[in-house]
């Protein structure tokens, strides 16, 4: 009952997310496509072709008994998604460019299915208003011997290569597998793709600063909750219950809520253990929103008051990533960075990890691309340039001392320096306990 409060007092909150303004309603599952920035991605995967057939397949439906989902929802294909903003599932996009431009794009959709409809509810199928909503100029019904027909017409006319998803030189969908045996000139379109995906254009970013914006509300509001005895799924209640709230489409990797040994598990998310007073705490975070995903962590004192130890390591790790956020600006490589990292905590580790530096328990890397994927797609050789979006989370972890750190926050690269989308959350050890403190702290409940 006493939880259940803290989260009427969670949709109190005034700071609601501010999520982007519907355009034209899609019917069923999917939000408004903003057309022109859709076109303007197909134009500039157009530019990267050349001359070339472009064929990308939308995810496909998944059956919640063959399946055995637990708690996975339809998601849709990045690639797909990136080219149409379209969440129908089983789709196809073909596209036709020569000389650099888009010729021609042809969204094949399945026939509108009133069984599935029974089931699963309304999609966008093939009718008068999808061309208007998705700013595809043809949208044909799919079947998959005139879709087969149209490549092979395509192919030939222009003589030009077929671009398709392939994924480590494979792929999971039939179709595809035939036609990359067929004995035709047959490409991944994959980094082409992500070449354009690293760089993040007004559209994507707007989906990423929202699911930023949500995943920032959701750890401070964790923050408010904390308390000795609660327990760790009870955290991570506080911060997916925070995420739909304000309007996530679901999680972009598993919640990591790991207290006291849990903090020196990378990647612990059973979120099982009861938090103790003393313990530090982990969460490592991100809402997804707009199939874009945030990844933000802090690690807090589960009684609002960090010791002296544990104060110590954390602004070993704290200082770390400001040198680095600091030295962020187009030119620079992820390797660039990582090396700084462990030169600052190398100079900066005193005698805290015993006479070595505190770098070996730095067992990590420090930074991943972030977007569709919370490790998104790009290439770790390039120079940063504007637009790129990057986690910078260095961590020490002293499994024998039960004492875990790790502070991730989400940058934007700007053409001087960097912007922290994840500003908002406290990061200094003053403005978390101050936080924490200010929540009025009700008993935990549940006893599992
Ligand atoms: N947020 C998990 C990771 O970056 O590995
Ligand atoms: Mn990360």
């Amino acid at each position: 009952m006493r939880h259940l409060l803290a989260l009427t007092c969670l949709l109190a909150s005034p700071a609601l997310a501010q999520l982007p303004e519907p355009v034209a309603q899609l019917p069923g599952a999917g939000r408004p496509v903003d057309v022109e920035a859709y076109r303007e991605r197909r134009a500039r995967l157009s530019e990267r072709v050349g001359d070339g057939i472009v064929l990308v397949p939308a995810a496909a439906r998944r059956d919640m008994e063959a399946h055995v989902l637990q708690d996975g929802d339809f998601r849709q294909d990045d690639y797909f998604f990136y080219l149409t903003g379209v969440e129908t599932p089983e789709a196809w996009l073909l596209m036709v460019a020569v000389g650099g431009a888009t010729q021609s794009a042809t969204l094949y959709l399945p026939p509108t299915n009133p069984h599935a409809v029974r089931w699963t509810g309304l999609q966008l199928g093939p009718g008068p208003d999808a061309e208007r909503l998705t700013g595809i100029e043809r949208v044909a019904p799919l079947d998959l011997d005139s879709l087969d027909r149209a490549v092979m017409v395509a192919t030939m006319r222009s003589a030009a290569p077929l671009y398709t998803v392939m994924y480590a030189g494979t792929t999971d969908n039939e179709r595809v597998r035939r036609w990359m045996t067929s004995g035709r000139d047959v490409r991944n379109v994959v980094p082409l793709m992500d070449s354009l995906r690293v760089v993040k254009d007004a559209l994507g970013l707007t989906a990423l600063r929202t699911a930023v914006d949500i995943t920032t509300e959701a750890v401070m509001a964790a923050m408010r909750a904390v308390r000795p005895g609660m327990y760790e799924r009870q955290l991570e209640a506080v911060i997916e219950y925070t995420f739909r709230d304000r309007g996530a489409d679901r999680l972009g990797f598993p919640s990591i809520v790991g207290s006291g040994p849990n903090s020196v598990i990378l990647h612990y998310d059973v979120n099982r253990r009861q938090m103790e007073a003393g313990d530090l705490v982990v969460m490592d975070v991100g809402a997804e929103y707009g199939q874009y995903t945030a990844d933000v962590s802090r690690t807090i004192p589960v009684t609002g008051r960090f010791t002296e130890r544990q104060k110590a390591i954390y602004d070993l790790v704290l200082g770390t990533q400001q040198a680095v956020i600091k030295a962020v600006k187009p030119g620079m490589t992820v390797g660039d960075l990582e090396r700084l990292a462990r030169q600052y905590m190398s100079e900066h580790s005193g005698a805290l990890c015993g006479p070595q530096s505190c770098t070996r328990h730095f067992v990590h890397g420090l930074s991943h691309w972030l977007g569709m994927r919370v490790h998104d797609v790009g290439d770790y050789r390039m120079p940063l340039e504007p637009g790129m979006v990057l986690t910078i989370e260095p961590g020490i972890y002293l499994s024998d001392e039960n004492l875990g750190v790790r502070i991730e926050d989400d940058i934007l690269v700007t053409e001087h320096g960097a912007e922290v989308l994840s500003a908002g959350v406290p990061r200094t050890t003053e403005d978390i306990e101050r936080l924490i403190q200010s929540a009025v702290q009700p008993q935990a409940t549940g006893s599992r």
